[in-house]
């Protein structure tokens, strides 16, 4: 057991073997009662994850139940910053990821040093920050903001602030043509939603002409403009659901379907595709975490998310902001 702990700081989990005959369902089931844990996942995980755990939701969603959980661990089945957040806003909770290489591609392309020059370069601009970011990027930013809010959070601005959006620059691009705005976008972008091919689409979209397509903002602004919705993961799911059409092109991670086809059953779901052969629309971190990941990181409580104080202090200043603007504005 001490080499498995040890060997975490290598391979960022715990690589002990499960025995096949254990009922993972069952186990982790048992291990929220003895640990009082509150299990969150995100709709990028895989269907078990999801089916296991005590609340699903996007990024909003988590991190208001991180905040006001009365559990004593909050184990999360997302990626690193979404669980980093959860410890940010909540720090007297034990916090742990089942896999600490569960990053996100959109959060490495914002480096902190490169963005506080950039910052330092624009004293005069309010800096917003989409929650897919490092807690140092979080520690930089004014307010953040997630996919569900970033709209509203920004037209409560005055017109004429100066503001710069990170790291984002689909997601800022998008707010910027629907709120008329002017922002500086640093050149951030995730690795699975730049990926969609905006021809194959219009060719699907040929072929299942009564498809609405419907896309996560964080697709390149071509593949946006011939979305019939754009929105968050909720937001996808909730107009799948109550929207009459029967079929839809998703533009999003296919982790999502699985929530889509339990909300709205014998509904038409095609994933939208990408411009490589591969038919998957996976994301590569969000899918390291496992059943049995999962399961270790629950009776060992490892590996932990831990945050120096000074940072977290920083870093939770502007995602306060957020939840308090997020209120006054009546963001469900
Ligand atoms: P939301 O679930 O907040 O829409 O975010 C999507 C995402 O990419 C999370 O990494
Ligand atoms: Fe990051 Fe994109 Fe994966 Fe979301 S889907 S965690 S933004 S890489």
């Amino acid at each position: 057991m001490k080499e498995a702990v040890d060997n975490i700081k290598n391979v960022g989990f715990l690589d002990i073997e499960v025995p096949p005959t254990i009922d993972l369902f069952e186990e982790i089931e048992k291990l929220k009662k003895e640990k009082n844990a509150i299990l969150l996942a995100h709709f990028y995980q895989e269907p078990d994850i999801q089916d296991v755990a005590d609340f699903i939701g996007d990024s909003l969603g988590l991190a208001r139940m991180a905040q006001n959980t009365n559990a004593d661990m909050i184990v999360f089945a997302g990626v690193h910053f979404m669980a980093e957040t959860a410890k940010i806003l909540n720090p007297n909770k034990k916090v742990v990821l089942p896999d600490l290489n569960a990053g996100c591609s959109l959060s490495d392309s914002c480096p902190p040093h490169l963005f506080k020059k950039f910052r330092e370069e624009h004293p005069d601009h309010l800096v917003i920050s989409y929650i897919n970011c490092s807690a140092g990027i979080k520690a930089l930013s004014d307010i953040i903001c997630t996919s569900s809010n970033a709209k509203q959070i920004v037209e409560s601005l005055p017109k004429e602030q100066k503001i710069i959006f990170a790291p984002d620059r689909n997601l800022g691009s998008y707010i910027n043509k629907q709120s008329g705005r002017d922002m500086l976008l640093w050149n951030g972008s995730c690795m699975v939603h730049e990926i969609f091919s905006l021809e194959k689409i219009i060719k699907l979209k040929t072929r299942h002409s009564n498809a609405l397509f419907i896309a996560h903002p964080e697709c390149e602004e071509a593949v946006l403009e011939v979305a019939d919705f754009v929105g968050s993961t909720s937001e996808l799911i909730n107009f799948v659901k109550t929207n009459p059409n029967q079929e839809f092109i998703v533009g999003t991670e296919n982790g999502i379907l699985h929530k889509m086809i339990k909300e709205a059953p014998g509904k038409t779901l095609i994933p939208a595709p990408p411009n490589n052969s591969c038919a998957c629309n996976d994301c590569p971190h969000m899918k390291l975490n496992t059943l049995e990941k999962l399961y270790l990181c629950m009776k060992y409580e490892l590996p932990e998310i831990l945050i120096e104080e000074g940072l977290r202090i920083a870093a939770k200043k502007p995602i306060d902001r957020m939840l308090e603007l997020s209120k006054e504005l009546g963001i469900k």
